[in-house]
């Protein structure tokens, strides 16, 4: 079965960091990268966090301007993407805002074991799938395309960035840099240590670069299913 497509996007700092080690969100994009991810949003039909991104920064994961949420409708589509989560252990808060906030579905895909427990924690808040043990992406890819997602954006965090990128399972990542060093080694980094398809001998192909004030977009190719040149 053919996968979605699957865009990567994160914000980083000069020294690849995804926050920093403190219990508050660190703001690593400006105003006018939240619009432009807000745009890339609406073009998905499903966006993915890990766990650990849920119990970190509470993110909604909505569509945040109107006049988007007016053209997806208009197109026939929800207003929102689905969102959807990963989970080993099923801990996760009924209360997030990933559960709470928006009207659409929501799917948490987790191990074999775990079911049991993420559908007594979360009962009817979201849909509990099976994804095996270990969890396989590549039978979350397939459900999500048997749910209709053609393209799916994957916002985070670094573990499941990671797992995306050493599976070979991206087609393309939007990595914006904002100007300011982390420094601290318990902080989150982009990605873990791992075998990535894109080494030296294989880079990926850089095909646009954009700045937004202070910060700068840069957009990769992954695998011959990018658009475009
Ligand atoms: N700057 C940005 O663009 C950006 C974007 C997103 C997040 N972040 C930051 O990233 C940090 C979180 O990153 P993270 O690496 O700690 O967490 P993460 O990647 O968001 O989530 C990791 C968790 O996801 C679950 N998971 C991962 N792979 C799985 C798989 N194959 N099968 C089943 N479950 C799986 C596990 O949950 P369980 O532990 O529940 O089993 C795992 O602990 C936060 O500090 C957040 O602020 C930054």
């Amino acid at each position: 079965m053919t996968r979605p497509y699957v865009l990567l996007s994160c914000a980083t700092s000069i020294d690849g960091y995804l926050d920093d080690a403190s219990d508050t969100r660190l703001r690593v994009s400006n105003e006018a990268d939240f619009d432009r991810v807000d745009e890339v949003r609406a073009g998905c039909d499903a966006i993915l966090v890990g766990a650990g991104t849920i119990r970190a920064d509470d993110p909604r994961l909505l569509i945040r301007s109107p006049a988007r949420q007016r053209a997806r409708t208009s197109r026939g589509l929800p207003v929102n993407p689905l969102k959807v989560t990963l989970t080993v252990t099923g801990d996760l808060d009924p209360t997030a805002r990933f559960f709470t906030v928006g009207d659409g579905p929501k799917v948490v895909y987790t191990a074999t074991s775990a079911v049991a427990k993420a559908r007594g924690r979360l009962g009817a808040s979201a849909e509990i799938v099976d994804a095996r043990d270990p969890v396989d992406l590549t039978t979350v890819l397939a459900d999500l395309t048997a749910r209709g997602v053609a393209r799916l954006m994957v916002e985070g965090g670094g573990a499941v960035h990671t797992q995306f990128l050493t599976g070979g399972l991206a087609d393309e990542l939007q990595l914006v840099i904002a100007p300011f060093f982390v420094g601290d080694p318990r902080a989150p980094r982009f990605v873990g240590p791992g075998t990535f398809p894109h080494d030296p001998a294989h880079p990926a192909r850089l095909t646009e670069t954009i700045q937004l004030g202070d910060v700068v977009l840069l957009r990769y190719a992954l695998s011959p299913r990018y658009p475009g040149p």
